[in-house]
């Protein structure tokens, strides 16, 4: 599986490590940025990120920041994008299981790297139940699609 992976300078040294983590597991990363612990926009990473789902350069990714928070709100404004902030491991399997999320976010100010690493492997190894949690899922594409109509 390839997994595109950005963050701001909050999340800079956590995505580094989770990117050395992933390599290790098998699995190919795109790093969309950022490159150093200089201040930028999360908004401008999470774009970029969610583009290399959105057009199958990747299937997930992974977005980091300092809280999670803002990289989640961008993601989740792109139609498609089901992105979850998930900080502990409960979660991260439920929102695989039950939404499907094709976007996990973390906050680098709120977890440590170990239990991010036990997060992000069980949110990339869990597959998705389909049955009522499918219905429910049609349900917001179809919101989606009435309010992209308008
Ligand atoms: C950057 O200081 C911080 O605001 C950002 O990393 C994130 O926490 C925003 O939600």
């Amino acid at each position: 599986m390839r997994v595109a992976m950005a963050s701001d300078h909050g999340g800079y040294l956590l995505k580094e490590e989770l990117k050395t983590a992933l390599a290790n597991w098998g699995f190919q990363t795109v790093d969309v940025g950022c490159n150093s612990l200089e201040s930028v926009d999360y908004v401008d990473y999470a774009e970029q990120a969610v583009a290399a789902v959105l057009n199958g350069e990747c299937e997930r990714a992974i977005l980091i920041c300092g809280t999670g928070i803002g990289m989640s709100i961008a993601a989740n404004k792109f139609p498609g994008i089901r992105a979850a902030l998930c900080h502990d491991y409960f979660s991260a399997q439920a929102t695989r299981e039950h939404n499907d999320s094709n976007v996990l976010c973390l906050g680098a100010r709120v977890i440590g790297p170990g239990l991010a690493e036990s997060i992000v492997k069980v949110w990339l190894n869990t597959g998705f139940s389909g049955g009522r949690h499918q219905r429910r899922l049609d349900k917001i594409n179809a919101i989606e699609k009435r309010l992209l109509s308008k």
